[in-house]
């Protein structure tokens, strides 16, 4: 695990040092997801705060992602060879260090001065891939320039304008990311009351880059006004559309039922993301663990499945490997580290997860996660 102290000065402004000043009590060492959500909720601005772990309405679903990973256990098979236990696998083709990938995640620089280029330097080093928001505030070339070894994913969604779409794609293609992921759950924006309670609004300051250079206006619209371009009109053919338009592989982000599972596999998909955009839309949905195992099955291994939200533990990922996932994503787990450590921080949390997993694997009785089973969970009985 990289050794990332908190700063011990909370009035510090964030990002500006993580080593530990001389002080009589040292800070408690960061140990978990959980350590770093806790300091990140200390050192952030409210409004701040309110937007990364903030969900839609009354919240339902984004405590439900987190909780329903209690109503699975797991199920250890004992005497099997673990001595070269490893997370190590491939995500369409790519080989990674774990099956955890870095969700994407809107205006990282309000975490860090360094934004999204210190998560996907973080990424690179803890070999994973990276997926860029179009909401970001690095536009994919800076990515491209600033995190050249990141493997690096680009996250899009279908606006009214296609040439405004295509702008931004075109841009993540000759950046060198190998796939896109079109968000299909986020038709206009979920009612985040957290935001309206703070008042929360993105300071002058910080902007959208490749959002205001596709959009060519004078300036940049907000994350608010941003929904209001995407094409609420669009359906499944659209798929075939961003496919034919580019050779890079197109994942489809917000599957939540077996029926639109069936239909990314029908419309040309290479993987689909069982996901609720971190309960961040529809308030009332169910965790997207419980949701997993129908996907998978209709999918029935014609495309890879993924899976986000919840995900704080590497058990979690155990279950989520169990149930069907290839991989998952964690969102704002790295959001956290960022905020706490920078770069060093966002790559800490990715490491304290893989190091979870692989122990995870080896005490499950799994030398990959290949291995990993559905006999390998069971639900609990309460
Ligand atoms: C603050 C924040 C901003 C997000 N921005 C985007 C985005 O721009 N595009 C997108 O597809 N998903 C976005 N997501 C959703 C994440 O990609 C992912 O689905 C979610 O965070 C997973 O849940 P987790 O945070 O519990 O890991 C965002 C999530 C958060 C918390």
């Amino acid at each position: 695990m990289a050794d990332v102290q908190p700063t011990p000065d909370p009035d510090l402004p964030l990002g500006t040092s993580i080593t530990a000043a001389p002080s009589a009590v040292s800070p408690p060492p960061l140990i978990n997801v959980a350590d770093y959500e806790r300091l990140a909720a200390e050192r952030l601005d409210a409004g701040v705060l309110g937007y990364f772990a903030g969900g839609a309405g009354d919240e339902r679903t984004l405590r439900e992602n987190v909780a329903a990973y209690r109503r699975w256990h797991l199920r250890p098979r004992v005497l099997v060879d673990v001595s070269a236990a490893s997370a190590a696998t491939t995500v369409l083709g790519t080989p990674v260090s774990m099956p955890v990938l870095v969700a994407p995640v809107a205006l990282q620089r309000l975490l860090d001065p360094q934004g999204e280029p210190a998560t996907a330097r973080a990424a690179a080093a803890a070999q994973t891939i990276f997926c860029l928001s179009t909401l970001a505030t690095s536009r994919p070339a800076e990515i491209a320039a600033r995190a050249p070894d990141c493997q690096r994913w680009f996250q899009v969604y279908c606006l009214r304008d296609r040439g405004v779409t295509r702008a931004l794609v075109q841009e993540a293609i000759e950046g060198g990311f190998s796939a896109l992921a079109l968000t299909v759950d986020a038709p206009r924006g979920g009612p985040r009351e957290r935001d309206l309670r703070t008042g929360f609004a993105v300071p002058a300051d910080v902007d959208m880059p490749a959002v205001r250079a596709a959009v060519g206006g004078p300036s940049c619209p907000t994350p608010t006004e941003f929904f209001s371009l995407v094409d609420t009109s669009v359906t499944w053919p659209v798929l075939e559309e961003l496919a034919g338009e580019t050779s890079l592989p197109v994942i489809v982000k917000g599957v939540q039922t077996a029926e639109d599972a069936r239909l990314a596999c029908e419309h040309g998909a290479a993987a689909v993301v069982v996901s609720n955009h971190g309960g961040r839309q529809l308030d009332g949905v169910p965790a997207t663990i419980e949701i997993l195992p129908e996907v998978a099955e209709a999918v029935g291994g014609r495309l890879e499945v993924l899976l986000d939200g919840g995900i704080r533990r590497g058990t979690d990922v155990l279950t989520a490997l169990a149930l069907g996932a290839r991989a998952v994503l964690v969102g704002r787990p790295v959001a956290w580290g960022l905020a706490v450590g920078g770069e060093d921080g966002a790559r800490a949390v990715l490491e304290l997860l893989r190091e979870e997993l692989e122990l995870g694997l080896a005490l499950l009785g799994c030398p990959t996660p290949q291995d990993v089973t559905r006999a390998h969970v069971a639900r609990a009985a309460f």
